[in-house]
C-alpha cells in the first residue's frame, strides 16, 4: 500500500481532548493500564468480571475458559443466556420502553423511528412466525436483506429462537447464495422483493429464485418475503410467504429460548486464502460480550447518544455494530438504506446534521471517495453533534485520516481506526477515545485482554519496529469458534501447527513503533485482497474466471488504488487466440460480466489481460511475485532466471 510509508513515517500524535478524558469510561491512560493489568494478572477472572457485569444470564456460569480441546476453546459454557433478550427486554424492563431504538432512514429520505418496546414486538411477532414454520433452535435461516429494520429484526428473531443466522451481502450472486445456503443446510431464506439505492430500485428476489433453482438447496423450506417496495414479485405457492402475512395475528409473547453460552448465534461466510469461502462460527455470550465491552470501551456508548455506524448487515460490521452491540448497550442508533453519493456527497454529513449523530463509524474507502466527492463538503453542514469518529475494514493513509480528523471532526472528535476481523467477533486493537494518545494511520494498542503480538515465521515475538505475522496469544471471548462444518480448515487456518498450535493467525502482516509498541498493520500477508473494505480470496475469483468454457488459465493479484486501497488485477490464458485491441477489451467485459454474476459485482477485476501463457518456473508453479510487480507497472528485470518462459512478461506488460 502507498500509503505504509507515511505511516511509517507519522510523527504527529493527537492526546486526547480534556473534556474526552473526563467524561470517558475509560478515562486516561492510568485506567487502560489498569484494565491490561488486571486481565494479565487474573485472565480468567477478569473476562468472568466482565461477563457478570455486562450480559443478563439465565443460568449463571461457573466455568470461565475451558481449554481442554485446544483450539477448540469455550468461555463461560455451563452459563445459559439468550441474545436477543440481553438487546430488546432487558431494556425494555430497565424503563428503556419508549427510547428510539432504531432511527431508519429510506435511501428517499424517509425516516422511520422504533422505540425499544416497538423492536421488541416486531422481534416477538417474526419469531412466532419463525417457530409457526417449524424453525427451531440451531436451524440454519439466510437473510438476504437490503438494509432496513427488518433486517435486524431477521436477525434478533433467529437469535430469539436459538436459530443461526447467516446474513449474506445483497451485492452477493445467486450463485454465491446458493453456495452458503447449501454449505450452511440452511431450513429457510429470508429476503425481500427488491431493494432501493441511489434512486433506483433493484430486484433482489429473483436471485433467491435462481440460487436455489440451480440446486443442492433441498434443505430450504419456506422463502419469506419482506415487502419493500411493491414492485413485481413472482412467488412460488407451497414455498415462499410474505413477511406481512406471516406477521399478522401472532401472539403477543414468545418466550426467549435459553441457550447455552456456546450455542452457535451466527455464521458469517468469508473469504480465505484458499477454496470456497468459510462459514465463520460465532458463540452467543462470548461474541455479545465482546460486542458490549466494546461499544463502551471504544465508542464510549452512552444513553444521550446517537450512534451510527454505515457498514451493511452482510458483514461482520454490520452484525457486531448494528445488529447487536448498539442494542445490547441500550443505544439509539441509525441504520441507512442508501448510499454515500446520492443524491449528492453530502448525504452522510446530511444525516449526520439531521439526526444529530454523535458516534460516527465508517470506512476509509468511503472517507476517500467523498474526499474525491467534496472536500469542502463537510463544512455546508452542522456536525457540532459529533463526538467520536471511527474507522474499519482498511489501513486508513494519515491523509485521509487527518481530512476525517478535521474537516468531518472539526479537530474536536478522536478518530478512532479499529483493527478487527469477521473471526474476531469484535475491536481487537484500537485506541480508547479517553485514552489512548492518536497517531495517524495507527490502530494504536491492544482493547484489555487481547494479547496481540508480531511474530516471525516460526511464532517468534520480533522486537518492536520489526514487521512481521500479526497473532493474539491468548483466546477471547469474541473470538470464532471454528469453520461451519470443517474443523480441520479452523485449525489449520488460524491455529498452525508452525506457530505451535497455539497462536491465532490473523493473516495480517504488522509492525510495532519501535518507541511506542503502536500497530500498524500492512495488509494481508496471505491471497487475501482488501478492495474497497471487502475481502475476497484471489482463489475464488481465479475459479469464477476458469469456470469459464472460454478461460484456459488465470491469475489474480491486487495492486495498490489510492481509492480502494486494492484493485483486483487478473492475467488470462484463454483456450482460443489472445485477442488484442478492441477484442481484448470486449473479451475484458465479458468475463467481468462473468465474475459478477459468478461471485456478485464487488468481485469484478478491474484489470485484465490476456498472455499466451502466466509467467511459471520450470516445475510449473505460476510466479505471483511477477505478476504483482506487473500490475503495479514496475520493472519486472530482476531475477527471471528461473522463468520457465521469460518473453510473456513483455507480452503481460501491455495490459488492456
Ligand atoms: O486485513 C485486515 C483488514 O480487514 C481484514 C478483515 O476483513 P473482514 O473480516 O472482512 O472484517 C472487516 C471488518 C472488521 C483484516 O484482516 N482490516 C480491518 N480493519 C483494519 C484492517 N486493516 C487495517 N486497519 C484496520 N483498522
Amino acid at each position: 500500500m502507498t500509503s505504509i510509508q507515511s505511516v511509517l513515517q507519522e510523527t504527529r500524535i493527537f492526546p486526547p481532548p480534556a473534556e474526552v478524558v473526563a467524561r470517558a469510561t475509560v478515562s486516561g491512560m492510568a485506567a487502560y493500564e489498569a484494565l491490561c493489568r488486571e486481565a494479565e494478572a487474573d485472565y480468567e477472572g477478569f473476562w468472568a468480571r466482565l461477563a457478570r457485569e455486562h450480559l443478563s444470564w439465565k443460568r449463571p456460569f461457573d466455568e470461565v475458559l475451558d481449554e481442554s480441546r485446544v483450539p477448540f476453546y469455550k468461555w463461560f459454557a455451563d452459563g445459559d443466556l439468550n441474545v436477543s433478550y440481553n438487546c430488546l427486554d432487558r431494556n425494555v424492563e430497565a424503563g428503556l420502553g419508549e427510547k428510539t431504538a432504531i432511527i431508519f432512514e429510506a435511501d428517499d429520505g424517509k425516516v422511520t423511528k422504533v422505540t425499544y418496546r416497538e423492536l421488541l414486538a416486531r422481534t416477538i411477532a417474526f419469531a412466532n412466525a419463525l417457530k409457526s414454520q417449524g424453525i427451531a433452535k440451531g436451524d440454519r435461516v439466510v437473510i438476504y436483506m437490503p438494509m432496513s429494520i427488518e433486517g435486524v429484526v431477521a436477525m434478533q428473531a433467529c437469535a430469539r429462537i436459538g436459530a443461526i443466522h447467516s446474513v449474506v451481502f445483497g451485492g452477493f450472486s445467486a450463485k454465491s447464495l446458493q453456495e452458503r445456503i447449501q454449505d450452511a443446510g440452511a431450513v429457510a431464506v429470508i429476503t425481500a422483493d427488491e431493494q432501493c439505492r441511489g434512486g433506483k430500485t433493484m430486484p433482489l428476489k429473483p436471485a433467491v429464485d435462481e440460487g436455489i433453482a440451480m440446486g443442492g438447496c433441498e434443505s430450504i423450506r419456506c422463502v419469506i418475503v419482506y415487502r419493500r417496495t411493491g414492485g413485481p414479485c413472482r412467488m412460488l405457492a407451497g414455498r415462499d410467504l410474505w413477511w406481512h402475512e406471516l406477521i399478522a395475528n401472532q401472539p403477543e409473547t414468545c418466550e426467549p429460548e435459553w441457550v447455552e453460552a456456546e450455542h452457535p448465534l451466527f455464521l458469517l461466510y468469508t473469504s480465505g486464502s484458499t477454496g470456497k469461502p468459510k462459514g465463520v462460527q460465532h458463540s452467543s455470550a462470548g461474541y455479545l460480550l465482546h460486542a458490549v465491552i466494546t461499544m463502551k470501551w471504544v465508542f464510549d456508548i452512552r444513553p444521550e447518544d446517537v450512534f451510527w455506524c454505515t457498514a451493511d448487515i452482510g458483514w461482520v460490521t454490520g452484525h457486531t455494530y448494528i445488529a447487536y452491540g448498539p442494542l445490547a448497550c441500550g443505544a439509539t442508533e441509525i441504520i441507512f438504506e442508501g448510499i454515500p453519493t446520492w443524491p449528492d456527497a453530502g448525504r452522510f454529513w446530511k444525516l449526520i446534521q439531521d439526526h444529530k449523530v454523535s458516534i460516527f463509524y465508517t470506512a476509509p474507502t468511503a472517507i476517500r471517495s467523498l474526499i474525491k466527492a467534496g472536500p469542502e463538503l463537510p463544512r455546508q453542514y452542522d456536525l457540532s453533534s459529533l463526538r467520536i469518529l471511527g474507522s474499519v475494514g482498511e489501513p486508513i493513509n494519515p491523509e485521509a485520516w487527518m481530512w476525517y480528523y478535521t474537516e468531518v471532526g472539526g479537530s474536536r472528535c478522536p478518530v478512532l481506526d479499529t483493527f478487527w476481523q469477521t473471526e474476531t467477533g469484535g475491536h481487537m486493537i484500537a485506541p480508547l477515545p479517553g485514552a489512548t494518545p492518536l497517531v495517524p494511520g495507527s490502530c494504536t494498542l491492544p482493547l484489555p485482554g487481547i494479547q496481540a503480538a508480531v511474530v516471525d515465521e516460526n511464532g517468534n515475538e520480533l522486537p518492536w519496529g520489526e514487521g512481521g505475522s500479526l497473532v493474539v496469544k491468548k483466546p477471547w471471548p469474541g473470538m470464532l469458534r471454528t469453520i461451519w462444518g470443517d474443523p480441520e480448515r479452523f485449525v489449520k487456518s488460524y491455529y498452525p501447527i508452525e506457530f505451535g498450535g497455539r497462536l491465532y493467525l490473523a493473516g495480517d502482516g504488522a509492525v510495532r513503533d519501535a518507541k511506542t509498541g503502536y500497530f500498524t498493520i500492512m495488509g494481508r500477508i496471505d491471497d487475501v485482497l482488501n478492495v474497497s473494505g471487502h475481502r475476497m480470496g484471489t482463489m475464488e475469483i481465479e475459479s469464477a474466471l476458469v469456470a469459464n468454457p472460454l478461460v484456459a488459465e488465470a491469475a489474480v493479484v491486487g495492486r495498490p488504488d489510492d481509492l480502494t486501497g486494492e484493485a483486483i488485477c487478473a492475467f488470462v490464458v484463454l483456450k482460443g487466440e489472445r485477442p488484442q485491441g478492441a477484442a481484448a477489451e470486449q473479451m475484458a467485459t465479458q468475463l467481468r460480466e462473468w465474475v459478477g454474476k459468478e461471485i456478485g459485482p464487488i468481485a469484478k477485476p478491474r484489470d485484465i489481460r490476456f498472455g499466451d501463457n502466466l509467467p511459471k518456473t520450470r516445475s510449473g508453479k505460476i510466479m505471483r511475485r511477477l505478476l504483482r510487480q506487473l500490475a503495479r507497472g514496475e520493472d519486472v528485470a530482476q531475477d527471471v532466471s528461473t522463468l520457465e518462459n521469460p518473453a510473456i512478461l513483455e507480452q503481460l506488460k501491455a495490459g488492456v
